[in-house]
């Protein structure tokens, strides 16, 4: 099973490049050899031991099983959004076959997916894309184009938008469950006039794909008079445990991603992940946050070595951080991608305050790799690195960087994840769902509301003159002048 692509020089070359994967070498190609598919993702303890004891696990587990037991007899809090626990198997497959089909669709008769959703309707949608396609898939791939809009209220992202769609072919996929968020709803207002303009009204109807929920809501209302094809949020999955229903899986298989390998994925990581038990790595993970928390450590940055993984560590902040931070409590979630970031956070992660831990999410087996030719001279200084390949450099940073913060007092767990296909972004998606849940549990709070994302809205209602805000518009007003 041949799981990762080389570079063409690297193949001829001797297998430094693979000192991290069991490898076998035969009739002059390079095979990886699985003896099975084990774990897509597992968590790493094995840098914690000094900061953790055994002990420490074995105390804190009768609260997992309690919490592991509220989930599955959906007794805790938050017990009406738990839509996500089996949704890897009990997906609706009649709208699954037609997200296929809409995305076939769009990527026959379109240049250009505007893809429009913030928060939960936004994040996991390019989270994934960019994982599995890569940062720079839509200057790389032929074919469709997908830019994520409806996600700020700046008027520069909004004009620059505009601008991509400009003698383009293009669709609209508005994501909102409630189909009140301003962000969204302003930006789709507009984008929708533009496509009418462009095209008319009744082909506009044909290219407007509406995500929201199943039967109510502004959205769901105009998507009906419009005839527009609409796709449902379940009402018991919660925003940010939504990427595995329609609001990812149209964008993502607009991506020309593999969506039935996704879904097996998470389907594994639900069997592995969903499990009682004291080596469920989810739970390890959940449970080593909350021992470093009680330990005094504020903070966890999620760092990764693949910039691919720049919007899943976006992704991890909103559903660890909408999910736990509350009651005045909870790990404040932050991320890096390295080495890029060692060269900003790295002196403060190294020697600032120690109030973090770090959890590194490590990929075996990158999407491409790039053989270092010698250099003749070696003007540079770096021939040292060559006749291997950059992701060993990579490797070796990483690993350097490991021993250098933990010797810095930084506690360290790994979340290895053999790849960044489908599947096993799938499969990262259910274990981080689990970890957060039982984590945010662990915690005492509800990890499946959010009341504290409503504070900015009434302020800023207020200040904008929105009917029924009032009288906290003339107390915000007379505040700003203070
Ligand atoms: O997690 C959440 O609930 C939020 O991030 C929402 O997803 C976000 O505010 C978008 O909401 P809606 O889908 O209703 O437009």
């Amino acid at each position: 099973l041949n799981l990762c692509k080389f570079h063409e020089k690297a193949e001829k070359r001797p297998l430094l490049l693979l000192d991290n994967t069991d490898v076998k070498r035969y009739h002059g190609d390079i095979k990886i050899i699985k003896e099975e598919l084990k774990m897509a993702v597992s968590f790493n303890g094995k840098h914690l031991a000094k900061f953790i004891r055994p002990e420490e696990y074995e105390a804190i587990y009768p609260q997992v099983e309690l919490a592991h037991n509220q989930l599955e007899s959906k007794t805790g809090a938050g017990n009406d959004f738990l839509g996500w626990l089996d949704l890897p198997v009990t997906y609706d497959k009649e709208e699954f076959a037609r997200i296929k089909e809409a995305a076939q669709k769009i990527r026959s008769d379109s240049d250009v997916l505007l893809v429009a959703g913030i928060g939960g309707s936004y994040l996991g949608a390019r989270a994934v894309v960019e994982a599995v396609k890569g940062l720079y898939h839509n200057e790389v791939d032929d074919g469709l184009k997908i830019y994520f809009c409806g996600n700020t209220i700046s008027p520069t992202a909004l004009n620059d938008i505009i601008k991509l769609t400009k003698g383009k072919r293009f669709s609209i996929n508005v994501i909102s469950k409630s189909g009140t968020t301003t962000e969204t709803a302003l930006a789709f207002r507009v984008l929708r006039k533009l496509l009418e303009d462009s095209v008319g009204a009744e082909e506009a109807n044909k290219r407007i794909y509406a995500t929201t929920d199943r039967a109510k809501g502004t959205l769901k209302q105009l998507a009906t008079e419009q005839g527009w094809p609409t796709f449902v949020v379940p009402d018991d999955v919660g925003g940010r445990y939504s990427v595995l229903t329609a609001v990812g899986l149209l964008p993502i298989a607009c991506a020309g991603i593999d969506i039935d390998a996704l879904m097996q994925g998470a389907a594994d990581g639900r069997e592995k992940f969903g499990k009682l038990s004291p080596d469920n790595d989810a739970y390890r993970y959940a449970m080593t946050r909350n021992i470093l928390y009680r330990k005094g450590k504020s903070v966890e940055t999620l760092a990764c070595f693949e910039p691919d993984f720049t919007m899943m560590n976006e992704w991890y902040k909103q559903l660890f951080g909408e999910s736990e931070g509350k009651d005045q409590k909870g790990l404040m979630p932050t991320s890096c991608i390295f080495s890029t970031d060692l060269h900003s956070m790295g002196q403060f992660l190294q020697d600032g305050a120690r109030i973090m831990f770090e959890t590194y999410v490590d990929v075996k087996h990158t999407r491409d790799d790039f053989y270092i030719e010698e250099l003749e001279g070696n003007f540079d200084g770096l021939n040292f690195l060559a006749n291997q390949n950059m992701s060993v450099v990579n490797r070796k940073a990483m690993e350097g960087t490991i021993l250098a913060h933990t010797d810095g007092g930084v506690p360290l767990g790994l979340i290895e994840v053999d790849s960044l296909s489908a599947h096993d972004v799938g499969e990262l998606i259910y274990f981080f769902w689990r970890a957060c849940a039982v984590s945010g549990y662990l915690l005492s709070v509800n990890p499946f509301d959010q009341p504290g994302v409503e504070s900015y809205k009434k302020n800023m209602f207020a200040l904008l003159g929105k009917p029924g805000y009032e009288d906290r518009k003339a107390e915000l007003e007379a505040a700003l002048k203070d």
